[in-house]
């Protein structure tokens, strides 16, 4: 019978749950992506079968075959969301049906399983109910790793027949060193990220994985992100190797790379530029070359710089290295825009401000 929609995930608790002194050790002062809940969600897909065997279960290895295809095409696709505990003891998501619907993009992108996007969310919400005791208070948040893989054994290259989808979490504090108000980043002339008509707008492993070497390459050069600029003519800038970014004018106003199909669409980016255009900031998204981004950085045409996404909330660039050179932003430190624009926004996610757009999804 082909389920689609199990309405259910069943659950199973661990028969060892991490004790819960250590779960608030783990919590007070976490790394990005180093400690992990003690469950995880799961959901099996074939194509005789659909989407089946939903469950919250304990957090163990997959067993997989070597000729899986994820191990030989890299058929996979992630997503990366947070929950956040409020003053009052709530818990909530933030838009967490964006990531559903970015996680339906990236599977057509690489020709999987389309998961419906109520299933994806209630996969979320079933494993934070469970690993509750593990979101974080204060600064910290809960990160939410939803992935899938093709998990057919089979060598043939086409899009696999079966796949897993699964929900990891981990207690996280800011994803750059503790305490850092900007980072450095260096832009790339010789690695791109993506290529008209590739995968670059899809949330897929393989992106990551090609951007390493840079990113290698960035921290070699003492930074912290790199800067991928349009493979086509070396010349446009387009985002980081985790991160969207904008540009704040000495007008006012916000500049940001236009979504052409070789950036990822990031839920932070919408919302900024949505929030800031309900205040009457300009928002341009549109093609901004590196070469004018040195020239506007010493004239003072740029008077901030900032990255922005899940792991990152917002976190302003100070320094730009490249192969000719290097440049400041500003005085290298967060910028007052910069400092507003995060400021409202975290304020939305963690329940301290007003949530005009109703985007706050509250965990009971
Ligand atoms: N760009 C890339 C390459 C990313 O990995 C991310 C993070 O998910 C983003 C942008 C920002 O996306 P979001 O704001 O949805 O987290
Ligand atoms: C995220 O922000 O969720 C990402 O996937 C980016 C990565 C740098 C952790």
């Amino acid at each position: 019978m082909k389920t689609d929609m199990p309405t259910q995930f069943s659950v199973s608790t661990t028969a060892t749950p991490t004790p819960h002194d250590q779960i608030v050790a783990s919590i007070s002062n976490p790394a990005f992506g180093r400690v992990f809940t003690d469950h995880m969600a799961t959901m099996r897909w074939t194509n005789t079968l659909g989407w089946h065997d939903a469950k919250v279960e304990p957090r163990r290895p997959f067993q997989i075959d070597p000729a899986c295809a994820v191990l030989q095409y890299a058929q996979e696709i992630f997503e990366g969301m947070k929950a956040y505990r409020g003053e009052d003891g709530s818990i909530s998501l933030f838009r967490p049906f964006e990531n559903a619907k970015r996680f339906r993009a990236s599977a057509a992108r690489l020709s999987m399983a389309d998961l419906p996007e109520a299933l994806f969310v209630e996969a979320v919400e079933s494993l934070v109910k469970v690993d509750r005791d593990w979101v974080p208070g204060g600064d910290g948040s809960l990160y939410l790793r939803p992935f899938m893989f093709a998990s057919e054994s089979f060598l043939g290259v086409r899009a696999s027949h079966e796949y897993v989808f699964c929900v990891i979490a981990c207690p996280v504090g800011p994803y750059f060193k503790a305490g850092k108000t900007s980072v450095a980043v260096w832009v790339s002339d010789q690695y791109t990220r993506a290529a008209p008509g590739g995968t670059g707008s899809a949330k897929c492993g393989g992106n990551y994985a090609a951007s390493l070497i840079a990113q290698t390459e960035a921290a070699a050069k003492g930074c912290d992100q790199v800067v991928f600029l349009d493979a086509a003519e070396h010349k446009w800038i387009e985002e980081m190797g985790g991160m969207n970014l904008f540009f704040v004018m000495d007008d006012g106003s916000l500049t940001t790379p236009p979504l052409s199909g070789t950036i990822l669409p990031g839920i932070t980016r919408a919302s900024i530029i949505e929030l800031a255009r309900r205040e009457g900031i300009v928002v341009n998204e549109t093609p901004y070359a590196f070469d004018a981004w040195r020239a506007d950085a010493a004239s003072g045409r740029v008077r901030e710089v900032f990255a922005c996404g899940t792991a990152a909330v917002v976190t302003a660039v100070g320094e730009v290295r490249h192969a000719a050179g290097e440049f400041q932003i500003g005085n290298g430190e967060e910028g007052p825009l910069t400092q507003r624009i995060r400021t409202q926004l975290t304020g939305i996610q963690r329940g301290k401000l007003a949530d005009p757009l109703e985007w706050v999804y509250r965990i009971d």
